[in-house]
């Protein structure tokens, strides 16, 4: 079963485990953030892969109730409903729990301290997970639909000639169906519960990416390099939001640049499919 299937990463995990007898639960057909319902929780199931959460990282400032009922309390549901049908748990966190303040890879034995209201929420649901749970830490995550930078600067890069864009935080950018895959492998192979971190390969800065996705789509649209104070955005976030797994036969992904370009080709296949 997978909640959140409406979302990025929701709609990724349909495809990964689609050869599997499949249901894939929006937004509207369980609001996590109330138990499950009595038809779900009467039913039987293999693994729950919980996608679904608050993600708004600037909205959780002006709501962090909001988004602690979601992302403490859904996932409190989801472990809940996993317990009770004897369904492990995969749940999904953030590079946003760690401060940043390092400049080398977090790994997952380091100590989490979250500088935002959105990073606070996803620690508080890594424990409402649970110590049998996956909980799979990735990062910066993007796909063909739904709200990502992949998407937002395509449409900015074909309105104008320039955007300003963030130079001074450094993270792994990382493809959902590359995650997907990913979540699936260790899975399948049933590796130990506990925190695991998944991102690609390679690192770079929202400059970087920008650049890259202005490259890699033809769109002749310059970006000029600002730092995380001249954008000004409610929720503080990690400077150096990099993360490496130390754990013993962790999935690896693709480095985020075949991401980029693996993306890239289905939003193409998707609008060719349109026309
Ligand atoms: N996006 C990132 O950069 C990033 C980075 C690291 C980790 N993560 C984590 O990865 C997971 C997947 O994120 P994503 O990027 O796929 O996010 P997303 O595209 O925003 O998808 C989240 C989904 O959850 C749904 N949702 C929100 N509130 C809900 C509720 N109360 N009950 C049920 N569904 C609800 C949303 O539906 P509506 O849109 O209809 O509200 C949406 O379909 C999350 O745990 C997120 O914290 C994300």
């Amino acid at each position: 079963m997978i909640t959140g299937a409406g979302g990025q990463l929701g709609r990724a995990l349909q495809e990964a485990f689609g050869d599997e007898d499949l249901v894939a639960l929006s937004h509207k057909e369980w609001d996590v953030a109330h138990p499950a319902p009595e038809s779900l929780a009467r039913g039987s199931l293999d693994l729950v892969l919980h996608a679904a959460a608050w993600t708004d990282v600037d909205g959780a400032e002006a709501d962090p109730q909001g988004a602690t009922a979601v992302n403490v309390g859904g996932t409190a549901n989801a472990a809940a409903l996993s317990d009770l049908l004897g369904a492990p748990l995969v749940a999904f966190s953030t590079d946003y729990v760690f401060d940043g303040r390092k400049r080398e890879p977090y790994v997952e034995s380091e100590a989490p301290n979250p500088l935002s209201a959105y990073g606070r929420s996803k620690l508080l649901g890594e424990a409402a997970a649970g110590e049998d749970a996956w909980i799979v830490r990735s990062s910066w995550l993007f796909g063909p639909t739904g709200h990502n930078f992949v998407r937002t600067m395509l449409r900015l890069g074909a309105e104008r000639d320039e955007v300003a864009v963030v130079d001074d935080q450094r993270g792994c950018p990382t493809f959902v169906g590359h995650l997907a895959s990913a979540v699936r492998d260790l899975v399948d192979a049933d590796l130990p519960r506990g925190l695991w971190h998944l991102v690609a390969a390679g690192e770079c800065t929202w400059a970087d990416f920008a650049e890259a996705i202005f490259e890699d789509s033809g769109l002749e649209c310059r970006v000029r390099r600002i730092s995380t104070e001249e954008l000004g955005r409610p929720a503080h976030r990690p400077a150096y939001a990099v993360l490496r797994s130390e754990r013993p036969n962790a999935p690896l992904l693709p480095d985020w640049r075949d991401g980029l370009r693996a993306c890239l080709a289905e939003i193409r296949a998707g609008d060719d499919a349109a026309t």
